[in-house]
């Protein structure tokens, strides 16, 4: 069945046309110009699962589909590898996502995000968007990764025209050329941080994979890609984890009370908040490489495959009342860092993060006040977020 998300409510609410895939049964095909011709995606959770635990018929390998030349060193980031080299680029970083680093990571993380509910504070009306919760993740992951605070503003300009890239639903010839340019030149910023690094080292991620390096266990291409993919994927979603969050709390002043009362049902909350409104929609590259059965269908060596987590975290068949946000919900095995050997490296990082700028908020700013009924959700099918919250701070 060929799938047109195209409409003009679904980036506002597509539950029901996830419902509607759902209810069908089968996998929908959503046409793609990124890579190749289209990918077919799977919209129910028992379904998503056999695709995140399957190893040998589907590959992550996103450069068996590129062009000549057209291949970027982010093509060689664990995201889009396959064993053996997916697990040496992942185990090359496991410290730093470790409960041992983000232990210590934590006062930082409550520390900037102190200072960034005093500057709200000092306003009366504010974009928690843009002056919160699109600052901590991009400073976080620029603290880890030894980036300059004053090169974030232009990080965060060419990670909004990648998202638009990864969307396929709008990728015009422009939004594509655009994030083409935009990659290129966040790749080449990364390999001049790297020169700079090289001469002068510091304690952060991007100094220990230099080390690494010297002794022979990452290539610099990979160096590049896996710093470029960390600096995206480290703010892109947990931007608008918190964002939702802020959102699905105000606007329903029941689960904000309860939380206020009872702070330590955060983390449910916070659980809650990622299967509510997944920040990632939908999975990265798959390619099915050996003949697959699934829902009623074969896919063939060369096929793409896609898990729409948006609708998988929906379905009735695993969370009663799905589309009821309860803060108090469980169990709660959603799928919205995915599963299997790909799943997300920082999620402990982002559920980190999400507890302590929401826990803040909620002691330092206890009832602001929401200025639309309704926000404006951002035009991207993949990343789920919103383009403003504007607020009135009591
Ligand atoms: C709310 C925040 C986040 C969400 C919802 C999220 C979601 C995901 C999902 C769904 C995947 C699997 C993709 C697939 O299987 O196709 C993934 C993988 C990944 N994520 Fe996250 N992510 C978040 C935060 C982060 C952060 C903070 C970092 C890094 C600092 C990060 C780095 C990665 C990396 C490197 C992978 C690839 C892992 C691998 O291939 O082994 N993510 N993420």
């Amino acid at each position: 069945m060929a799938l047109n998300l195209n409409q003009p409510d679904f980036f506002q609410n597509p539950y029901p046309y996830y419902a509607h895939m759902r209810a069908a049964g089968k996998p929908f095909w959503l046409p793609q110009k990124t890579t190749g011709d289209g990918v077919w995606l799977f919209s129910r959770y028992a379904d998503a699962l056999t695709i995140f635990w399957e190893v040998t018929a589907v590959s992550k390998n996103i450069r068996s589909i590129r062009a000549p030349g057209a291949s970027t060193p982010f093509d060689l980031a664990m995201l889009h590898r396959d064993a053996p080299d997916h697990l040496r680029l992942r185990r090359l970083v496991a410290s730093y996502f470790s409960m041992q680093y983000l232990g210590q990571l934590e006062p930082h993380i409550t520390l900037v995000t102190d200072a960034l509910i005093r500057d709200l504070q000092g306003k009366t009306e504010v974009d928690l968007m843009a002056d919160f919760a699109e600052q901590l993740p991009m400073r976080v992951i620029a603290h880890m990764l030894g980036v300059p605070v004053n090169d974030l503003p232009q990080i965060r300009a060419w990670s909004l025209v990648l998202a638009d890239g990864f969307d396929s639903l709008l990728a015009s010839d422009e939004v594509l050329l655009n994030q083409k340019s935009a990659m290129l030149a966040l790749l080449s910023y990364v390999e001049q941080l790297i020169v700079g690094k090289r001469q002068e080292p510091a304690d952060d991620l991007i100094s220990f994979l230099l080390h690494a390096e010297a002794e022979g266990k990452i290539r610099r291409d990979e160096l590049i890609g896996m710093a470029g993919l960390l600096i995206i994927a480290g703010h892109e979603t947990t931007v608008n984890l918190i964002g939702n969050g802020l959102w699905l709390l105000l606007s329903h002043p029941e689960q904000w009370a309860l939380l206020q009362e009872r702070p330590e049902l955060m983390p449910n909350a916070v659980e809650e908040i990622l299967r509510f409104e997944s920040p990632v929609q939908r999975t990265s590259f798959r390619i099915a490489v050996e003949p697959m059965e699934l829902a009623g269908m074969r896919l063939e060596p060369g096929q793409q495959l896609g898990i729409i987590i948006g609708a998988a975290n929906r379905d009735e068949a695993e969370f009663p009342d799905p589309d009821r946000f309860d803060i108090q919900r469980t169990p709660n095995r959603h799928l919205a860092f995915g599963m299997g050997l790909h799943n997300c490296i920082g999620k402990g990082l982002a559920r980190v993060e999400a507890r302590v700028a929401l826990g803040r908020m909620l002691a330092l700013c206890p009832a602001p006040h929401l200025l639309n009924e309704q926000p404006q959700w951002r035009k991207n099918s993949f990343f789920r977020g919103l383009e403003a919250l504007p607020a009135r701070i009591a």
